[in-house]
C-alpha cells in the first residue's frame, strides 16, 4: 500500500496544464458502445487508467480486437458479441460494471461481471431490478443487490421507466438494454444526469429522442451503428483538483486546456465561483461534447456556500468541494447528497472522519453535512480505496502539508495526478 507525504507550497504558481487525465465517463463509453457499431472506431487520448482499462479489456474479452499506440486506440468489433471464456472484471469501476449489465442483457450468452472488494460492496439493484423487469435474466449476491453479478442473455420488453435516481449509469444501462429491446422504450429522469451516453449513440445513429416531458424515447437497432472516432477531453472532474489548488493559493492561476464544457459536468465550478473564485471558460468547440479551456485564479478567500440542488452534477467534485469548505469564511452546507454514500467509499464519512482528523470543525447527517472553515491542519489521511478522497487530501496538503495513505487507487482516474501535482509542490513517496 503506498503513501505519500506532500509538503506545503512555498511559491504562488501560474501554469497551462494540458496533461489533465481524458475523460473517464466518455472513454468507458468508447470502449462499450465500440460494440454496437461493425467498423473499427477511432479514438483518440483514451483514459489509460485502471477503470477504463478495465472496459477496454472486457471489450476484448467479448471478441473485439484492440490495438493501441499510446494512448490512441482502434477499437475493431466482433461480427457478434463473443461469449467469453472467463468472468469480466471490471476492478473499482462502477460505470463499466452497471453499463455492461444493460448491455449484455439482450446479447447471446452467459456473462459474469464482477470487479474489486469496493465495488462488490456498491447496490447494483439499481441497474438488476428494471433490467428484470423488461425481462434480463439477470442475478447476483443477496437477490442481484450486489455484484459478481451473473447474466444469461435475453429476449427484452419494452419499458417504460421513471427512475427514482439522476443517474447517468441507470440510465446508460436501460438506455443500451433499450436498443435490443423489442419495441420503442422510455425513460424518464427529475435531473438529467450526465448525457454522454444519449449524445454518443445519436451521433453512431442510434434513434434516441427527447419528448417536451422529459421522458427519453429510444428505438431498438435494426442495423449496426457507425464507428466513434473522437478525441476523448480533459476530464472537468480531474481538473477540478487543480482548479482547487489554485483557489487556495494566494497570486495562483492555472488554465485548464481542452475540457469538456457539458453542463451536467461542472457544476462545482459553479459552485466554487459563488464562493468568491475566478473562473472563466473559452468554448472551442461543439461535437459530440462542448470542449473548452478553463481559467482559473486565486480571488482572496473562499465564502461559505449551501449546496443542495443539481446533486447529480456536481456529485463528483463534493470530496473537492469540501476541501474549499474547509478554506472558506463560515458554515457551508451540503444537503440531498446521499448518493455520496455509495460511491467508491461512503464520501460523507470518508471527507468528514479526515477533515476532523485535519482540526476542522464538521458535522456528518444522513444526506449530507456542514463543514465550518477554520485552519487545515497536516495530519494522516486515510483514503479508504477511494481515489477522489486521496486526491482532495493532497490537494489540502498544498496548504498545510499531509500524509495520505492509500494512493493507489488514484490510478483508477488519473494516473498521473502527482506528476502534475509536482509542478506545484514537492511530492515524497
Ligand atoms: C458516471 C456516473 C456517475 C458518476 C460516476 C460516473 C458515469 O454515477 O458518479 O463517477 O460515467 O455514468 P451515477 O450514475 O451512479 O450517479
Amino acid at each position: 500500500m503506498k503513501s505519500v507525504l506532500v509538503e506545503k507550497v512555498k511559491d504562488s504558481f501560474e501554469f497551462i496544464c494540458d496533461e489533465i487525465a481524458s475523460d473517464k465517463s466518455i472513454s468507458h463509453r468508447c470502449a462499450i458502445f465500440s460494440l454496437l457499431s461493425d467498423r473499427p472506431s477511432k479514438i483518440d487520448r483514451y483514459l489509460l487508467g485502471e477503470d477504463t482499462l478495465n472496459s477496454l479489456n472486457i471489450a476484448t474479452q467479448l471478441g473485439a480486437d484492440v490495438k493501441r499506440v499510446g494512448d490512441s486506440i482502434t477499437i475493431t468489433p466482433p461480427l457478434s458479441v463473443k461469449e467469453p471464456n472467463d468472468i469480466l472484471d471490471c476492478g473499482n469501476a462502477g460505470t463499466a460494471i452497471r453499463l455492461y449489465s444493460g448491455f449484455l442483457s439482450g446479447l447471446d450468452g452467459m456473462f459474469i461481471l464482477t470487479g474489486d472488494a469496493y465495488l462488490k460492496a456498491r447496490p447494483m439493484s439499481r441497474v438488476v431490478d428494471p433490467l428484470r423487469e423488461i425481462g434480463a435474466k439477470i442475478d447476483g449476491r443477496e437477490n442481484g443487490r450486489l455484484a459478481p453479478l451473473y447474466i444469461r442473455g435475453s429476449k427484452l420488453q419494452s419499458f417504460r421507466y421513471h427512475s427514482p435516481i439522476d443517474s447517468a449509469q441507470v440510465k446508460s444501462a436501460l438506455i443500451l438494454a433499450a436498443l435490443r429491446a423489442n419495441a420503442t422504450c422510455y425513460y424518464k429522469e427529475d435531473l438529467l444526469s450526465r448525457d454522454h451516453t444519449e449524445r454518443m449513440l445519436v451521433g453512431m445513429g442510434a434513434n434516441i429522442e427527447n419528448d417536451e416531458d422529459g421522458w427519453i424515447a429510444i428505438k431498438p437497432l435494426k442495423k449496426s451503428l457507425k464507428p466513434l472516432e473522437l478525441t476523448v477531453p480533459a476530464d472537468p472532474s480531474s481538473a477540478f483538483f487543480f482548479a482547487l489548488a489554485t483557489v487556495i493559493t494566494p497570486n495562483s492561476k492555472i488554465v485548464i486546456k481542452n475540457v469538456s464544457l457539458n453542463k451536467t459536468r461542472i457544476g462545482a465550478y459553479k459552485v466554487l465561483k459563488k464562493m468568491g473564485a475566478n473562473i472563466e471558460y473559452e468554448l472551442k468547440e461543439d461535437k459530440y461534447e462542448p470542449i473548452g479551456d478553463i481559467y482559473v485564479a486565486y480571488n482572496g478567500k473562499l465564502k461559505a456556500v449551501e449546496v443542495s440542488s443539481k446533486i447529480a452534477w456536481l456529485i463528483d467534485e463534493l470530496p473537492a468541494l469540501a476541501i474549499a469548505m474547509a478554506f472558506a469564511e463560515g458554515t457551508s452546507v451540503v444537503k440531498n447528497a446521499k448518493e455520496l454514500r455509495v460511491k467508491e467509499s461512503d464520501r460523507i464519512t470518508s471527507m468528514i472522519t479526515n477533515l476532523q482528523k485535519c482540526g476542522i470543525v464538521c458535522k456528518e447527517f444522513e444526506d449530507g453535512y456542514s463543514i465550518t472553515g477554520g485552519n487545515l491542519q497536516e495530519a494522516v489521511i486515510d483514503s479508504y480505496g477511494d481515489h477522489r478522497v486521496a486526491m482532495s487530501f493532497a490537494i489540502g496538503g498544498i496548504f498545510s502539508g499531509m500524509r495520505i495513505e492509500d494512493v493507489d487507487c488514484i490510478d483508477t482516474s488519473f494516473p498521473n495526478f502527482f506528476d502534475i501535482l509536482s509542478k506545484i509542490t514537492k511530492v515524497e513517496f
